[in-house]
């Protein structure tokens, strides 16, 4: 069987076959035949935008492994810091690489004091901390200089290690500001999770232990939200780093992209969702009016997975992990509720619509203590690593500049007609 597919320009007779090549067809090949001709793809859904060795998703298969290994080993074996040296260096790191790594990481959580005081404390009193996170990440270019040495592979390397280790402190900072309390500075004693729960809770006392269940539960949240491909936020810090634009400036882009409801916004719409049904006895008109066209059910339906995300999966053991340290949190019986009908119901079985990584997750940050403002915040916070492994590999493949064609659907060519005759 030829592993190719052939083409005919109906117009003019003429035919070309075009190899596939790692399950694609190069679109520069079709252009060979069709010269000034673009493939009309709104939102990417059929396009692949680049080569990957990231992230595998096979969405049919609720299939998602970050460099071939399965994400659940990972969540049930590794660590968030361990799974963000995987991203970024193909490979688990030995015992020395990962202390290292570590070390690293540790040693550049503090952030500049100007953009903690002058910057931060410049905000609104009622600034949504992921507003504050995505200005506060792009100012961050204007105190490390040599970051534009995008292609000195040193300078690369420490923004990458800065980025990741000052995000925690970032997002701890917001939310400290959005409640009037004291910032809090990062305690390079703890590790990366029970840091950051340091940074979002300590008072008075010398030292903040955070649950080490709570932690590890953290964790794991952070190792699922570590990358997803070419998802939304991705695709903005690839395409804005493909103008050659200095980290900062690139995940600043991908955190504006993720601060969207349809992408890392929607765990916090769940939770709105499910307290605005207020009971299990009002899901089914809930369910009704969805299916009526009232809106989504948030939490429900990814552009890739056509089966239960895996992720999904791996955040309701945990939450019964966490809810028996906090409690149970009041809108899961809701969730479930709303779970299974939405599983049983042909509308949402036809349309391939499963629970995604969203619906259970913003239950557990709320029964963490949370507020919902930090949710797309806590999104942001392990997705770092996975932009920057996307960035980094994108620098590393020397990839053009992102600049998609358009199919103008304007107005035809017309003479300016002065205001008076308007
Ligand atoms: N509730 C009800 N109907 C839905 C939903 C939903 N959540 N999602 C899709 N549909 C319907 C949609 O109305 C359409 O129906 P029809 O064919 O009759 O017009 C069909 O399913 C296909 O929808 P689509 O909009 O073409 O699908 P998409 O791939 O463009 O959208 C999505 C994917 C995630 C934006 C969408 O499913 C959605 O809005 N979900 C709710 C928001 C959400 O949970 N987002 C988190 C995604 S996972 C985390 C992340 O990536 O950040």
């Amino acid at each position: 069987m030829a592993e190719s597919i052939t083409i005919t320009d109906n117009r003019t007779g003429e035919s070309l076959e075009i190899p596939f090549q790692n399950g694609g067809i190069a679109a520069s090949d079709w252009s060979k035949l069709l010269p000034g001709v673009w493939f009309y793809d709104p939102g990417f859904v059929s396009t692949a935008a680049c080569e990957s060795a990231i992230t595998y998703l096979d969405g049919e298969a609720g299939i998602l492994r970050y460099r071939g290994y399965p994400i659940e080993q990972l969540a049930e074996k590794s660590t968030f810091l361990e799974v963000a040296y995987l991203l970024l260096n193909s490979e688990l790191p030995t015992p020395e690489q990962y202390q290292v790594w570590q070390h690293d990481i540790t040693h550049h959580t503090f952030i500049h004091e100007n953009v903690r005081k002058r910057f931060l404390d410049g905000f609104h009193y009622d600034a949504h901390p992921m507003g504050m996170l995505v200005s506060a990440v792009a100012a961050l270019s204007t105190f490390y200089s040599d970051a534009k040495d995008i292609f000195d592979i040193e300078s690369r390397n420490k923004q990458i290690v800065r980025l990741i280790a000052k995000m925690p402190t970032l997002a701890a900072a917001a939310h400290r500001f959005s409640v009037g309390m004291p910032f809090v500075y990062p305690d390079n004693s703890l590790e990366f999770a029970s840091n950051f729960l340091s940074m979002m809770w300590k008072t008075a006392e010398p030292r903040f232990d955070a649950n080490p269940a709570l932690a590890r539960a953290l964790d794991i949240l952070f190792i699922l939200h570590a990358d997803h491909e070419q998802n939304c936020s991705t695709t903005a810090m690839r395409v804005v780093g493909s103008s050659h634009a200095d980290p900062y400036s690139a995940t600043a882009a991908a955190a504006a992209a993720l601060y969207g409801p349809r992408h890392g916004g929607a765990n916090e719409a769940v939770i709105r969702m499910l307290t605005e049904i207020g009971s299990i006895d009002n899901v089914e008109s809930f369910v009704a009016s969805i299916k009526a066209g009232h809106g989504r059910l948030q939490g429900f339906g990814h552009r890739v997975y056509k089966s239960y995300d895996p992720r999904a999966k791996i955040i309701k053991k945990t939450a019964d992990e966490v809810f028996e340290i906090t409690g149970k949190n009041p809108l899961l019986d809701i969730a479930l509720k709303l779970e299974e009908i939405a599983l049983s119901d042909e509308y949402f079985i036809s349309r391939k619509l499963y629970p995604n990584v969203d619906f259970y997750s913003g239950l557990i940050y709320q029964a963490m203590g949370f507020p919902l403002e930090m949710f797309p915040v806590l999104f942001a916070i392990p997705r770092t690593a996975g932009w920057l492994a996307h960035w980094q590999e994108m620098l590393d493949q020397d990839s053009k500049i992102a600049r998609p064609r358009q199919l103008y659907i304007g107005a035809p060519p017309r003479d300016y007609v002065g205001m008076s005759d308007r």
